[in-house]
């Protein structure tokens, strides 16, 4: 069992990373309940494999358990589901005191966090991910959001958990592609500032692919450390610290706009084409080698992940793919920043990029 704190002043908590803990929540959890009833959000895909054993283990510690359970996927990020889950949670009589659990996977966490922070004027929730990308990355650090007409989590707070729950053991039935895409998340710790994480990818990749217990569990709490003392540093975004876990973001973004945030290319496929070419525009402009950057390539494409614009099935012009970045949230002052690299390890915020050349590397990148 490990518990990691996220130090945060006024509102900090700690990160559970154990096997099995999904089965033990009550002994967990039950510092955190009020009113003997927690509330639990879901969907459809989770509900079938998780409700029971958090149910029954809350319900036996005498903790009353009242589900919602929302459809899965992307579209109940929405201003509609919102309003169907606080319409729920006041019918049902919920109040300020009371606790929100969200179980589930990015989409879940994100929209129970949001309905958290409003409802009453807001409440408390815990985050229990269930996808490895949620485990590794959204469930920690209290980015909440639904997305909007102009586009994904335009609307949100930054809202932090009580507690996140994590097993490892619930990623057992996962699907391949998407064990895969958040390992996209795992890799860019690495990439970010820590070397040794990277090597340590490289060669376990295939274990930790392979779904070993001991493999996941160290990639989910070095994960899981790393983004907890770089949010305990900039909680809200503020100094640039936190923005390196955009690193392959902006790229990434484009691709995913160009694709129409469709299930042709899900956000950590995206993120890892977009961390290969940030590696890449990087060397572009002398910050690293291209050893480094056909180094970050090959080690993604060697985990069935997206690398380059031709393996992401895109084929936009780089002026085109430009123009979707223009539309990033993180645009200041008509000025976009740049995850650039200067070598794995070691990544830095440049505020100096010509999105001029940025298309003319898309238009001569495959
Ligand atoms: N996923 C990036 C962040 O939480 O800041």
């Amino acid at each position: 069992m490990t518990l990691i704190p996220v130090n945060l002043a006024g509102n900090g908590y700690d990160i559970l990373v154990e096997s099995g803990a999904l089965n033990n929540a009550a002994q967990h959890l039950k510092d955190h309940v009020k009113n003997d009833r927690v509330f639990v959000v879901t969907d459809t895909n989770v509900s079938a494999k998780w409700r029971q054993p958090l149910e029954s283990d809350l319900e036996k510690s005498g903790i009353k358990v009242i589900s919602h359970v929302l459809p899965a996927g992307e579209q109940t990020k929405s201003w509609a589901v919102l309003e169907q889950l606080t319409d729920w949670l006041l019918d049902e009589g919920a109040e300020r005191s009371d606790i929100l659990i969200a179980l589930g996977g990015g989409v879940i966490g994100d929209l129970t966090g949001f309905a958290a922070s409003i409802l009453k004027r807001g409440c408390n929730f815990i985050q229990i991910p269930t996808s490895l990308l949620a485990q590794v990355d959204s469930s920690v650090g209290g980015k909440t959001a639904i997305n909007s007409r102009a586009g994904k989590n335009l609307i949100g707070r930054f809202n932090q958990p009580r507690f996140v729950l994590i097993d490892p053991l619930v990623l057992g039935t996962l699907p391949d592609r998407e064990l895969r895409a958040g390992y996209a998340e795992v890799v860019k710790y690495g990439l970010i500032n820590n070397a040794p994480f990277f090597e340590w990818c490289e060669e376990n990749s295939d274990k930790l692919l392979g779904r070993d217990p001991d493999a996941l569990s160290y990639a989910i709490t070095e994960s899981v450390k790393a983004k907890a003392g770089i949010v305990a540093e900039d909680e809200k975004e503020l100094s640039g610290r936190r923005a390196l876990l955009n690193l392959g973001h902006t790229f990434g973004h484009a691709l995913e706009a160009e694709t129409g945030y469709s299930s042709d290319l899900v956000h950590g496929e995206a993120v890892a084409a977009g961390m290969a070419l940030a590696f890449h525009y990087s060397a572009r402009r002398g910050h690293c080698t291209e050893t480094d950057a056909a180094r970050v390539e090959r080690h993604l494409a060697q985990a069935g992940l997206p690398h380059s614009l031709d393996s992401a099935s895109v084929k936009a012009s780089g002026e085109r793919l430009v123009q979707h970045m223009l539309h990033d949230k993180k645009m200041t002052g008509g000025n976009l920043p740049f995850l650039l690299g200067n070598a794995i390890g070691e990544t830095f915020l440049a505020d100096d990029v010509d999105l001029e050349d940025v298309a003319a590397f898309l238009d001569q990148a495959e």
